[in-house]
């Protein structure tokens, strides 16, 4: 690996614990103002002092994130597909690597789909990323997406996605945990793997128990989003997950740390959420 290449993947998984918290802020490429990101902006500010890399879109960064912002982003380059439409594995490169270094990001992030109508030109398209991303010291994570097949998340699948990504090059896999398997995940795949969180589960510590598992067994982080900012403390939610992938936390020590930080943290308010009344005077 190139220098540059180096220095830029060190700069989202940090060398201190060899770990990383992305967020994970890119759904609107294909959700639209999903719940909770409605208002980008509103939603990444109070968590940006929490994550080791911003993962998003270029039209989210420019909008919505201070460009003096000291805050490593992972931009997604691949998209084309909408939640409403046919095929939702029907992506392409929608953003060049030129695009990417004037932005300069830490890192690309593409989605391949292993499996759907769209596997091979997907799995083509990361060997040409990485290759753009090896010329210009971009390091490449390569997403194992599942469309909407979430039963596809076992670990035989899991293991030949996250493995093919790597065939191809990619520098940092993000796949699914699953809890059977995932060490055969992990084993078989040579480059390393955060785990994304998928829909927010009922209860914040359900989240904290997958991150608590996925690190546990072998993955250096977690590029997590629905469970961060749907929660009702995002913020406590962030920190959370940091003392387990950072401080090696109990599933126990970090829902303390969330309630410690709720202490201080105000509690998400939407959008949508109804306002409080404004008191007359
Ligand atoms: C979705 O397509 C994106 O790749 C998300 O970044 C990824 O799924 C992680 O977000 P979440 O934890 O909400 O699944």
């Amino acid at each position: 690996m190139d220098w540059g290449l180096k220095n830029r993947l060190s700069r989202m998984i940090k060398p201190t614990t060899g770990k990383s918290v992305m967020l994970a802020v890119d759904h609107g490429y294909f959700m639209g103002p999903t719940h909770g990101l409605e208002v980008p902006r509103t939603t990444i500010a109070p968590l940006l002092p929490y994550c080791d890399a911003l993962a998003l879109t270029r039209g989210v960064l420019r909008n919505c994130v201070d460009p003096g912002a000291d805050v490593p982003i992972l931009l997604r380059v691949s998209g084309g597909a909408s939640v409403v439409g046919e095929d939702l594995s029907h992506e392409d490169i929608t953003t060049s690597m030129e695009e990417a270094i004037r932005l300069n990001v830490a890192g690309v992030a593409m989605s391949v789909f292993i499996g759907s109508a769209h596997e091979h030109p997907t799995l083509v398209n990361l060997g040409k990323l990485v290759d753009e991303g090896e010329r210009f010291g971009i390091p490449v994570v390569g997403i194992t997406a599942v469309g909407k097949e979430l039963q596809k998340r076992d670990s035989r699948y899991l293991s030949l996605a996250s493995r093919l990504c790597a065939e191809m090059g990619a520098h940092v896999i993000k796949t699914y945990y699953c809890e059977e398997g995932f060490d055969k995940v992990v084993e078989g795949c040579p480059a390393p793997i955060v785990v994304a969180g998928g829909p927010k589960f009922k209860s914040d510590k359900e989240a904290l128990e997958l991150a608590h598992h996925a690190i546990e067994i072998g993955a250096v982080g977690v590029d997590m989003g629905r469970n961060i900012w749907q929660s009702e403390h995002p913020v406590a939610m962030i920190r959370g997950i940091r003392a387990i992938v950072h401080d090696k936390a109990t599933v126990k020590e970090a829902l303390d740390v969330m309630a410690e930080a709720r202490q201080s943290a105000p509690r998400a308010l939407s959008p949508t959420s109804p306002r409080p009344r404004a008191s007359r005077g």
